[in-house]
């Protein structure tokens, strides 16, 4: 199938605050709306995940049909539904779960439930067209850093390390209240460090040469926190630009000598970048410049598409009826720890 012919897949995707709902037609993104909770979190420096729940109930439904307005569409236009079975927040992700069995029961369509780390690379495919196979796919979000080796998207990805601790955005975030920015705290950083210098402070840089491709952040953001603390006992005022310059250089020195260690490891050319942190100016930057160094190339869907959307379920979905892969049994459960191997359950 090609062009108008192919099918168009509904994606729900609930597994944090965001309730992300898209559309696909092949790898052309039709529509893609969110509706946030974000702004019911910021008070608690973090997602609480029963605030969450409850917003995914209430802004579903809605957010289903902005988006089928949105790309012009009909209920009865959809020929099959795809949503986030894990992993994420437990109740997060049995609204999405029970909505999208609930869609696929009344429409008659088949339901695929997929995996939100593989979703969110698949979503570059609508952005940057089909996937080189193999490929290694880097994502950092506040919920997720892991390093994986993606033979294909649809059937086989690999996990080839992950963050003992924290996860990078989780870093972001915590250093960002420690130095008085809101949340979430990425955004923040990567605007004050413009200002500041990356190598004003030397912060620890985790796991660095332990010769395995997973992360640690947590001494990293214990040590940004005791610096600013000794500065602060002092009487001196902390040069807030410098602290978060210096900390973004030691987190995205790791995470790009990490991913191109993977790449020659596994003699891949393809670099891909996703999840929120990817929006990280610094990142993509010295990820290119090491990726040109190396002779591989990037890969990085624009911040709209890297961040938890209904595009990228919607995507992987569309992937998974391509490669004929059968739909899922309509009691398959919410699974908050389901392992990156299980592309769709
Ligand atoms: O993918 P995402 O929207 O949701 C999760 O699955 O967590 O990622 C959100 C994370 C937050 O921790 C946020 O601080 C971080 O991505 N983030 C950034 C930037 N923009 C968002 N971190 C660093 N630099 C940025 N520009
Ligand atoms: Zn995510």
């Amino acid at each position: 199938m090609s062009g108008r012919d192919e099918p168009i897949v509904l994606g729900i995707e609930t597994s944090c605050d965001e309730t992300g709902v898209g559309l696909v037609r092949g790898h052309t993104l039709l529509a893609n709306t969110i509706a946030s909770s974000m702004e019911e979190h910021a008070r608690f420096g973090g997602v609480v995940p029963e605030v969450a729940s409850r917003a995914h109930l209430e802004a579903m439904a809605p957010t289903v049909e902005s988006a089928l307005d949105k790309a012009g569409l009909r209920f009865s236009d959809i020929d099959a539904v795809a949503v986030t079975a894990g992993p994420g927040l437990a109740g997060a992700l049995l609204v999405g779960v029970a909505a999208a069995k609930a869609y696929a029961l009344g429409l008659g369509v088949p339901l695929y439930g997929v995996n939100h780390l593989a979703a969110h690379v698949a979503v570059d495919q609508l952005e940057h067209g089909p996937l080189p196979k193999p490929c290694i796919a880097l994502l950092v979000s506040g919920g997720h850093s892991s390093l994986l080796l993606v033979p294909d998207v649809a059937q086989d990805v690999i996990s080839l390390g992950s963050t003992v601790d924290d996860a990078a955005g989780e870093a972001f975030d915590k250093v960002a209240r420690v130095l008085g920015l809101p949340f979430p705290g990425g955004p923040h950083i990567d605007r004050s460090a413009t200002s500041g210098s990356g190598t004003a402070i030397a912060f620890p840089r985790g796991k660095y040469d332990d010769g395995t491709l997973d992360f640690s952040f947590s001494g990293l953001k214990t040590a940004v926190a005791r610096w600013v603390e000794a500065r602060t006992a002092s009487g001196e005022t902390v040069p807030v630009a410098d602290v978060a310059a210096s900390f973004q250089e030691a987190v995205v020195d790791v995470l790009t000598r990490k991913a191109l260690q993977a790449c020659r490891r596994y003699d891949v050319k393809d670099l891909l970048i996703g999840g929120g942190v990817a929006a990280n100016s610094r990142l993509r930057a010295l990820a290119q410049e090491r990726c040109d160094a190396a002779g591989v190339r990037l890969r990085v869907p624009r911040p709209g598409l890297c961040t938890d959307n209904g595009a990228m379920v919607a995507a992987l979905g569309s992937e998974l009826v391509a490669a004929g892969i059968r739909p899922s049994a309509l009691d398959i459960p919410a699974d908050s720890s389901l392992p990156v191997t299980a592309v769709h359950v």
